[in-house]
């Protein structure tokens, strides 16, 4: 049902000392910070040739990465995305064995549908599935 690794997203305390980081010490393909105000962050996309990195920073007052910060305050893995073809038969399909999904299907950053999953069915691990 997954397909490729989307992304893998990266909250930090702080962008322009993570920005440097990717840019100039790992000599990453770094791009401009966009704010996302309905998703509460400002991201960074980091171009891989076979996938991308997000680095994500809190944006306002009730940002989703806030309390992930809190408890990991020199940042974190905080999820990582897989690509699925048909999300909402990919919803079902883990909806009927069990899996706990996380809201409804959204827009994503990317302006495609996106769903997460909860962590405690995936081995520790935020899922989010993005329709590709
Ligand atoms: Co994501």
């Amino acid at each position: 049902m997954i397909g490729n690794l989307n992304h893998v997203a990266i909250a930090v305390p702080d962008l322009d000392v993570a920005v440097a980081t990717y840019r100039d010490t790992l000599g990453a393909n770094v791009g401009a910070p966009q704010d996302e105000p309905d998703h509460g962050v400002t991201v960074v996309f980091i171009t891989l040739p076979n996938t991308k990195i997000e680095l994500l920073y809190p944006l306002g007052e009730n940002s989703p990465i806030a309390g992930f910060l809190e408890k990991n305050p020199s940042g974190g893995i905080h999820h990582i995305c897989y690509e699925v073809a048909d999300i909402e038969a990919a919803r079902d399909k883990l909806v009927a064995s069990g899996a706990r999904v996380l809201g409804d299907i959204k827009i994503g950053a990317h302006g495609k549908p996106v769903v997460f999953l909860h962590p405690k069915d995936f081995n520790g691990t935020l899922v989010e599935l993005e329709q590709i």
